[in-house]
């Protein structure tokens, strides 16, 4: 695959231990992009994919939800992997770690320090559509990390499985964490968890993130905070478009709507029209009509689906698991059973 490769020379020491490879830079597929924002706001009900929420400004809304008193996933999972971290390297062994959309590489540090403590090699390959994010955390881990190597992809998950440089250790643990495999539909996570089966060799793992399903009221609260964060985080999504497709969204026409679908088990956030209007994309040749939306928690023509998170049962991601011949062999949760960590095995 065409890739632009950077050896990054950011200091003498840390410029042989940082590759980046930046996956979305390939001209050819330029004539592609955006066909799926096309897709979306095509057809009704109108959706965008949430990998637009995430250019540079989305991605620091997104740490800044990820320290919202509301928002319990992060806190959950970060204190369930500062309890079990080290179980899991004692579990896996010396093993190098793939993480899927790695942002600020916060929560990673837990298992860097378990790694490390266990004496074992360090090398570490973060996926993740924002290359700043990725570059800067990188950086930063190089120097908290002295043996550490990087070899980062800038990309989306499926071409990023396809493309994982080659195993220098023995094992290898995919680590998708913060129940953002709660962000995909069920046909994408099926698709998902296949193609995460087909990339693991027998014996490798799979680290898995899931948010539970629990009491309604603290759900929605997550994704509708005081601070109105989530709603600049939702909002920012049309500030990106219009950057990147010469679109004249108003943002102040627009509004955050989230609610709890309790028959799909999914927090469901829209973008919805607050006034009759006209929208334009012009670089997509792109014209999108809106009524005015009446703010009730039910699908409406006049707002843009732009994300599910999907709450869990971990019995039944336990089977749909194993149907990709990833078995369960460890499963860590909190003591409120809020959050879960699954470690999986590939079967032979
Ligand atoms: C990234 N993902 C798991 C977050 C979630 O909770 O679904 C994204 C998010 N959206 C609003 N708040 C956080």
């Amino acid at each position: 695959m065409a890739s632009k490769e950077l050896r990054l020379e950011s200091e003498k020491n840390n410029s042989q231990r940082l590759i980046v490879r930046d996956l979305m830079e390939v001209p050819d597929l330029d004539i592609l992009e955006g066909q799926d924002v096309i897709q979306g706001l095509s057809f009704e009900p109108k959706s965008l994919p949430p990998k637009y929420f995430y250019d540079q400004k989305g991605s620091q809304l997104f740490d800044q939800i990820c320290q919202l008193p509301e928002y319990y996933p992060t806190r959950t999972e970060t204190a369930i992997l500062e309890r079990y971290g080290s179980a899991i390297a004692q579990t896996t062994g010396p093993c190098e770690i793939v993480e899927l959309g790695s942002g600020s590489a916060t929560k990673t540090r837990i298992l860097l320090n378990a790694y490390t403590a266990a004496a074992y090699p360090l090398r570490y390959i973060p996926v993740d559509v924002s290359s700043t994010a990725l570059v800067e955390s990188s950086q930063q881990l190089l120097k908290e990390y002295p043996t550490l190597s990087i070899e980062g992809l800038v990309s989306t998950y499926e071409p990023a499985l396809k493309a994982l440089p080659s195993k220098h250790l023995s094992a290898r643990m995919i680590v998708f964490i913060g129940s953002t495999i709660g962000n995909l539909r069920p046909d994408e996570c099926n698709n998902f968890l296949a193609r995460i089966s087909k990339t693991l060799q027998p014996d490798d793992y799979f680290l898995l993130g899931l948010d539970l399903q629990k009491e309604i009221s603290i759900l929605e609260a997550a994704y509708n905070d005081s601070q109105g964060i989530t709603a600049a985080f939702n909002l920012n999504m049309l500030r990106h478009l219009n950057r990147r497709f010469e679109g004249d969204f108003d943002l102040d026409a627009f509004a955050h709507i989230a609610y709890y679908n309790k028959q799909d088990n999914q927090i469901e956030m829209y973008l919805e029209s607050v006034e009759a209007q006209i929208v334009r994309l012009k670089r997509l040749g792109l014209t999108i009509g809106f009524e005015r939306g009446d703010g009730a928690a039910s699908p409406s023509e006049n707002r843009i689906l732009s994300e599910i998170s999907r709450k869990f049962n971990l019995a039944d991601m336990e089977k749909a698991l194993s149907s990709h011949q990833l078995s369960v062999v460890e499963t860590f949760t909190d003591e409120r059973q809020w959050f879960g960590l699954l470690l999986c095995q590939r079967r032979p």
